[in-house]
């Protein structure tokens, strides 16, 4: 067995005398799809915001493809080359358009502006959003914003995958679309993928569920 992309391990995150995340550990291994329910308040966002190093634990232990996410030499590298976040509010910039979004990521990789605009169109074309490359976020539909902020996530071929409710606001063509995604993602590319979701169309898709609830991961929910 090769090493889990993702080893969580007793982590525990405090927001003043309540404890959201109370010892959780799972892994997720290398190309695996895995969602994470729960009611509203269970600390879902906290812990992707923990895997994405946007915040750190108060204990435990957050392993990402071998890096140690507290310990973070070069925390920009980390967040640009290793995680692609989408939020649930993609925060694309309603001025630029979605190839200029998508651009935003590359800049300052040291890629050349020819090699630039040919991998944001690669990108677009990956989440078939070519033909909407010249539009602004205002113009677009819920789900072709959700995949320019996609595309954008994958910019420098992470191989994480890190998404927080990427359906949750989509009607079921919309929804789809995003599925088709991200299956494709993992067929080709190998990607893990570690999504929150409410919605039963993701989770059937997934590998496998994890259900986060009073602090813990319930009971079947952990992998090791
Ligand atoms: N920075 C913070 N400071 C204080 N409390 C916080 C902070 N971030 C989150 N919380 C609290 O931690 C709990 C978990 O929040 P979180 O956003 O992780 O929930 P969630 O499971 O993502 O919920 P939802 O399904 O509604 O998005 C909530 O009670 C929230 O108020
Ligand atoms: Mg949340």
């Amino acid at each position: 067995m090769s090493d889990p992309a993702i080893a969580v391990r007793h982590v525990v995150r405090r927001f003043g005398d309540t404890a959201v995340l109370d010892d959780v550990s799972f892994d997720v291994a290398v190309g695996e799809f895995v969602t994470i329910t729960g009611p509203s308040g269970a600390g879902k966002s906290t812990l992707l915001h923990l895997l994405g190093a946007l915040d750190r634990p108060d204990a435990g232990t957050i392993t990402v493809c071998g890096q140690d996410v507290a310990h973070l030499d070069r925390l920009t590298r980390y967040r640009r080359s290793t995680v692609g976040l989408v939020f649930q509010l993609h925060d694309l910039i309603p001025r630029l358009t979605a190839e200029e979004n998508v651009a935003m990521a590359l800049f300052g990789t040291g890629l050349h502006r020819q090699d630039r605009r040919r991998r944001v169109a690669e990108l677009l074309d990956q989440v078939g959003l070519a033909h909407r490359a010249r539009s602004r976020p205002p113009t677009m539909s819920g789900g072709e914003r959700q995949r320019v902020a996609i595309a954008r996530a994958l910019a420098n071929r992470p191989p994480v995958l890190l998404a927080d409710e990427p359906t949750g606001s989509l009607d079921d063509d919309s929804a789809r679309s995003v599925l088709d995604l991200f299956a494709d993602l993992q067929a080709t590319s190998e990607v893990t993928v570690l999504a929150v979701s409410h919605d039963p169309r993701l989770n059937a898709r997934a590998d496998r569920s994890l259900v986060l609830a009073g602090g813990h991961l319930e009971p079947g929910g952990a992998s090791s």
